[in-house]
């Protein structure tokens, strides 16, 4: 069974051993979404909250927004910083810091805010996961514009295709199988990654929210919602759509 707090040892080693290629296959497409919902940039000021290795991070700031990213992985902000270290003087005056998100940060400070992939929902109690969009929406200045982007519990209880998956990656073959409990909502993620190195294996679990419920929570901490996707590029929303895409304003 994934430890309660998994997420504080995961983001190392492991993740980079089953996600080296995914999430980048995406950035452009999510990219895209974040630049025509949040407008240009003018140097305003964007919270990147679980920016993990830079991926949002590192264009948005090349894209003129003054960018701080957050995350409570040292290897992840690690590669950020190095990759970042390619947009020349002072790294593109990027601020990486290195704090778990359910602590307060600094008050009314950003002109806007992300927290994409998945990033949200890694404490089993509701409790703590709002304490990161408490603290996302308390780092916002007054009318700051938020996105939040998960995986959707009502897709993935609907299709069962997605709960088994192997694939192939040079020499390596990746299995993946994910068993969604329909009472607590806990997704439990099991990876085997077969290499000509050996078998490695992890397991991660997420809290995944259907849309009444993440649009609760972040109504309770005092976003206003202002319009929702179901996938990247810019789908509609439907309630069994893959992703919730939400996307808020601090009132
Ligand atoms: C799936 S990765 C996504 C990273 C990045 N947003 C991306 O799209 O590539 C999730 C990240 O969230 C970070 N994270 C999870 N919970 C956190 C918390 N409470 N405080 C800070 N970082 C957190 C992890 O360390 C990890 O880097």
């Amino acid at each position: 069974m994934a430890e309660k707090e998994w997420w504080r040892t995961y983001f190392e080693e492991n993740y980079l051993a089953f996600h080296k290629d995914r999430p980048f296959r995406d950035t452009q497409e999510e990219l895209d979404l974040v630049q025509s919902v949040l407008g240009p940039a003018a140097g305003r000021s964007l919270l990147d909250a679980c920016c993990g290795q830079g991926r949002h991070a590192i264009p948005l700031c090349r894209l003129g927004w003054r960018v701080t990213g957050v995350d409570q992985s040292e290897l992840m902000l690690e590669m950020a910083q190095r990759e970042a270290e390619g947009l020349g003087r002072d790294n593109g005056g990027i601020e990486w810091v290195r704090a778990d998100l359910r602590r307060p940060m600094a008050d009314s400070r950003f002109d806007a805010a992300i927290c994409l992939f998945t990033s949200f929902g890694y404490c089993p109690e509701d409790s703590e996961n709002q304490k990161v969009l408490e603290s996302i929406h308390r780092a916002l200045k007054s009318g700051g514009a938020f996105i939040l982007d998960v995986a959707n519990r009502d897709f993935l209880i609907q299709h069962p295709y997605a709960i088994r998956n192997w694939w192939q990656r040079g020499e390596e073959y990746i299995l993946e199988e994910t068993k969604l409990s329909p009472v607590t909502s806990l997704a439990t993620t099991r990876n085997v990654l077969v290499s000509t190195e050996g078998v490695r294996e992890s397991e991660y679990r997420i809290r995944l929210y259907s849309l009444h419920e993440i649009v609760r929570m972040m109504v309770e901490v005092g976003f206003e919602i202002t319009s929702a996707y179901g996938n990247f590029p810019a789908e509609p929303i439907q309630m069994t759509s893959p992703r919730l895409i939400l996307v808020a304003k601090k009132e």
